[in-house]
């Protein structure tokens, strides 16, 4: 199985039976990791979808593989790309540098000018950000939309989180500025 198998697209109203599918599996790898995470619905994940501002990563026999969306924060301003997931069978293949390349164009063309950002703990998600041009930043950096850090609230380490009053937690931040940063790789779909 290589990455060819699979196809690295924009999620349109069809993907939506994967919704259930998804969130399950953020849960179970959460659980497995003993890590922190963002709690979201499959009715959630639908909007995500139906708004235009998902990735998917399909099997070319129509099982899913991956997933990201977009979420935006103070005024459109900042961009986050959140909630990427593999589905286990199909890691270490590429797909999470694939769906992460992707939704990382798709929020310049749809949030132009704003910054991109992203909170992580995990080395995988660092090194592909670093890899399109992402830079680490404290937290002072990100937005201070309260919405945003609602988020966290399910993640089993807010309380560290709180404690640090939203200077610093366990998730390492990684911004792209379109302003001051450049891309270091190119749009393959422009
Ligand atoms: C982390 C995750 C998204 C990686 O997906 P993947 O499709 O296996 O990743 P890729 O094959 O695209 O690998 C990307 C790079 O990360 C590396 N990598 C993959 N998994 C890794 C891991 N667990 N630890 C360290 N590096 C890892 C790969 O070697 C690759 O590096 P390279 O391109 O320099 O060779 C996937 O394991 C997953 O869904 N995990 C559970 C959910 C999660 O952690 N999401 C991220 C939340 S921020």
């Amino acid at each position: 199985m290589t990455i060819d198998d699979f196809v690295v697209r924009v999620a349109t109203e069809d993907d939506t039976k994967y919704a259930l599918q998804i969130c399950s599996e953020m849960e179970e790898s959460a659980k497995a990791r003993g890590t922190g995470i963002a709690r979201r619905s499959p009715e959630y994940i639908i909007s995500k979808i139906r708004q235009g501002k998902a990735v998917i990563a399909t099997h070319k026999d129509g099982t899913w593989a991956g997933f990201s969306y977009i979420e935006s924060w103070g005024h459109d301003n900042y961009v986050a790309n959140s909630g990427l997931i593999i589905n286990p069978q199909f890691r270490k293949l590429g797909l999470a540098r694939a769906i992460k390349t992707k939704t990382f164009f798709l929020s310049q063309k749809k949030f132009p000018g704003a910054k991109l950002f992203g909170l992580t703990t995990g080395l995988a998600v660092m090194n592909i950000n670093n890899d399109l041009g992402y830079r680490p930043v404290t937290y002072s950096e990100l937005t201070d939309d309260e919405e945003f850090w609602k988020g966290c609230q399910s993640c089993v380490n807010f309380n560290i989180l709180q404690s640090k009053e939203h200077r610093n937690c366990l998730c390492t931040a990684m911004l792209f500025d379109p302003a001051v940063d450049k891309a270091k790789v190119q749009d393959t779909d422009a």
